[in-house]
């Protein structure tokens, strides 16, 4: 399981870098909602340098329009990094603008992914991640492991080179199943990443351990 961080919140990323294997970040217009009025430009330099030059870093675009989509990506690029992978929400201005991106030597991400339809087209027009939404496909009464898992058969069956990275998740839960039904990749944002080690026999085992030792050996070390 690739894990990318869903947010753009330094602290946070800081805090994950540590002690998380941190594969990337992403983050859409309402993750940067929460970050408040940053300068968007900077905020973005600022997580790329955090997390370096080996990680993906993926930024969505505003527009909603095809020529909007193009314009946005190439400011992406041109102002924060060249190796930026652009997300793009998989409407029919967005699969267009995916068309042309491609053509150009961009990287994309298709992003807002709610059915099957929507990653193959996406898949078959070069996209490198697909981001099917978990949480929201499943508030819909759509079944997103199937999705994935079709999808899956899909890029294996097509030799493509396209990943599934996982999106819009509320639990652990959610996030082991789209890993089970075959996403390579997953992005999770910080209410769900803060839950991976909060279970009290995690700390109850460490500290029986430590005071085990304790008992026998006083404060002694190895
Ligand atoms: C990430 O790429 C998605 O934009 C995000 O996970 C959507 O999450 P949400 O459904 O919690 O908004």
């Amino acid at each position: 399981m690739k894990l990318i961080i869903d947010t753009a919140n330094i602290d946070k990323i800081k805090d994950y870098l540590n002690y998380l294997p941190v594969d990337g970040v992403t983050t859409n217009p309402s993750i940067l909602k929460k970050e408040g009025n940053i300068d968007f430009v900077e905020h973005m330099k600022e997580i790329r340098s955090l997390i370096g030059s080996d990680k993906s870093l993926h930024i969505q675009t505003i527009a909603t329009d095809y020529d909007g989509i193009i314009k946005d990506a190439r400011k992406i690029v041109e102002l924060i990094d060249k190796n930026v992978y652009i997300k793009v929400p998989v409407s029919k201005d967005g699969l267009a603008a995916i068309k042309t991106l491609k053509a150009e030597g961009f990287k994309i991400t298709a992003t807002a992914i709610y059915s099957e339809i929507q990653a193959l087209l996406a898949t078959e027009l070069g996209a490198d991640y697909l981001a099917p939404y978990v949480n929201r496909m499943t508030n819909l009464n759509s079944d997103p492991y199937e999705v994935i898992n079709n999808v899956a058969y899909n890029i294996a069956a097509t030799n493509s080179e396209t990943h599934i990275l996982a999106a819009s998740f509320k639990n652990i839960d959610q996030v082991l199943k789209a890993v089970q039904a075959g996403s390579t990749h997953v992005t999770v944002g910080s209410d769900v990443v803060d839950l991976f080690l909060k279970d009290a026999n995690i700390s109850k085992a460490v500290t029986d351990f430590s005071n085990d030792w304790n008992d026998v050996h006083g404060n002694f070390e190895i």
